[in-house]
């Protein structure tokens, strides 16, 4: 019954294959590559590296390296970006300190507490783009989970990958943020040229977007009601833990620049079931960009409906397909930009697990069209305890059109809501037999097939 009813909509959907996701780097406890073990043993006595409180967290591919950054949720991170190199033939490859150990030693601090001005102290997310330079916003504040510590202003570094030396760094502006409430957790790059590159920073805890123009080394505030985040929203649920926060403006990706060269950003807060756009064209342009009268510049697009809160996100520029995580639903979805729906429906479904995909925190497209996903568990690391004999952060990687195979995202296929809604009602009739199924192989993966297309296509029947 439950196969023919797999096989049916297998048939039916053009279903040709998803999950094409493959682990390619993946960690129960990361390590970090030190001068020599003297220097490793030194710092674990020193409280300096506690490998158990080291979390990955963001990646971005630059060349054949990845970066990689750790944030300092807690005491002992040894370095908070490092990278690793994607030839490297090891499972859990150790980190690298980027662009050097200097760089993160937080040891020296002054009379107010804070260390100097170059040091980099816990990013979240980094950006390369296409000029070789590597874009890092800082949050400056440590140890968050253990009473947080601010070590210096929320800044944005600039590197050159090709020398990997800083080519500029930029405090945000005390006036463009809150004190103790801004937290600078994303980032997205605009180029329209290499010297007049634009950085959109998302603010989630005061919620805001600073434009950083590279040419005339100046940023401005932009606010909105859509940043903030939708009440009913904030509730999630991972690996049976669940918890409420209240995280603003979050994904960030932009759109292939139109003729006139602007790109469309789509946007959404975390703990919302909403997509939004605006127009750079308004974003580059601080008068018009801050004048509360465009309210109406920014676009509601659509919703993804219940239990689909969204983390980080990417549009691949060259299929016109927007990736995103779906944090409470330990996936990774996509939709086609070129749609004009942005409805449940609309989504495709490019990876699930329960296992290697739980809590996708950043997600990235290549130069070269290849796919990369970090898993990294993080509510478990807050709120319970990581098993160190277990793999806890893992690194998925697929390409572009194997992503989006089979999925609405790919532009041969043909989804009929009509089937796919068929399809709810005939999978809600049986979830009985599928709680029940037994444990072969072929079972098991039939099992979680139809609990995604439950969970993604039901719910849009309760909300109707
Ligand atoms: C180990 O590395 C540290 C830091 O670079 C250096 O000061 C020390 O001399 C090295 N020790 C040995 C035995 O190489
Ligand atoms: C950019 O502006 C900041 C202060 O707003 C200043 O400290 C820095 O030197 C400037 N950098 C360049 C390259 O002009
Ligand atoms: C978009 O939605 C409209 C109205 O529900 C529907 O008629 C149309 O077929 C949809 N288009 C696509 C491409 O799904
Ligand atoms: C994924 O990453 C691994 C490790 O770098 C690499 O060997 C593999 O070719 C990558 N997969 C794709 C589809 O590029
Ligand atoms: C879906 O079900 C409705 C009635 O429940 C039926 O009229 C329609 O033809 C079905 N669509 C498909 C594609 O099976
Ligand atoms: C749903 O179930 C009915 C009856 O069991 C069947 O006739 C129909 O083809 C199924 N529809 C789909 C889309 O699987
Ligand atoms: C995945 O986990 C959720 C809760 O964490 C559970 O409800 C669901 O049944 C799990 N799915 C599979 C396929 O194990």
């Amino acid at each position: 019954m439950m196969l023919l009813l797999l096989l049916t909509f297998l048939h039916t959907s053009e279903i040709h294959a998803m999950d094409n996701l493959n682990v390619a780097f993946r960690w129960k406890v990361v390590d970090f590559e030190f001068p020599n073990d003297t220097a490793r043993e030194n710092a674990i006595t020193k409280g300096i590296f506690i490998p158990e409180n080291n979390l990955p967290l963001g990646v971005e591919v630059y060349g054949n390296r990845m970066f990689i950054s750790v944030p300092r949720w807690k005491s002992g991170v040894a370095a908070s970006l490092n990278y690793i190199m994607l030839t490297d033939p090891k499972d859990s490859p150790k980190l690298r300190p980027y662009p050097n150990w200097e760089y993160h030693d937080l040891t020296h601090t002054d009379e107010s507490g804070m260390v100097p001005p170059d040091k980099i102290v816990s990013p979240f997310r980094v950006r390369a783009d296409s000029c070789g330079r590597l874009w890092v916003v800082d949050t400056g504040v440590a140890d968050i989970l253990e009473g947080s510590k601010v070590l210096s202003k929320p800044k944005l570094f600039i590197f050159d990958l090709n020398t990997d030396t800083l080519i500029r760094s930029y405090q945000i502006p005390e006036d463009q943020m809150k004190k103790d409430v801004s937290f600078f957790a994303n980032i997205a790059v605009e180029e329209n040229g290499c010297d007049d590159t634009y950085a959109y920073l998302a603010d989630l805890g005061h919620p805001g977007l600073v434009v950083y123009s590279y040419k005339k080394n100046k940023s401005w505030l932009v606010k909105h009601h859509y940043f903030h985040i939708s009440p009913t929203a904030g509730e999630m649920t991972v690996a049976g833990i669940t918890f409420q926060w209240a995280d603003g403006i979050f994904g960030l990706a932009l759109s292939k620049p139109d003729e006139a060269g602007y790109s469309t950003l789509y946007f959404h807060p975390m703990h919302s079931f909403h997509e939004f756009t605006v127009s750079t064209k308004l974003l580059r342009d601080e008068t018009l960009a801050t004048d509360p009268k465009n309210f109406h510049e920014f676009k509601v697009l659509g919703s993804r409906g219940p239990k689909a809160q969204s983390g980080a996100s990417f549009l691949h520029q060259k299929t016109n397909v927007l990736f995103y995580t779906l944090l409470n639903l330990n996936a990774v979805a996509c939709w086609r930009t070129t749609n004009p729906n942005y409805t449940m429906e609309s989504q495709g479904r490019v990876f699930m697990s329960n296992e290697t995909m739980v809590f996708p925190n950043d997600i990235k497209v290549d130069a070269n069209d290849i796919l990369w996903v970090m898993s990294d568990k993080l509510p478990v690391f807050m709120y319970d305890k990581l098993n160190p004999s277990e793999y806890n952060f893992r690194i998925l990687n697929s390409t572009v059109a194997d992503a989006i195979r089979g999925t609405a995202c790919d532009s041969k296929m043909v989804m009929n809501p009509s089937i796919v809604k068929n399809i709810t009602k005939n999978i809600t009739r049986t979830t009985s037999a599928v709680a029940t199924a037994g444990s072969s192989p072929i079972r098991s993966v039939n099992v979680q097939m139809i609990w995604v297309v439950l969970t993604f296509a039901a719910l849009s029947l309760t909300t109707r």
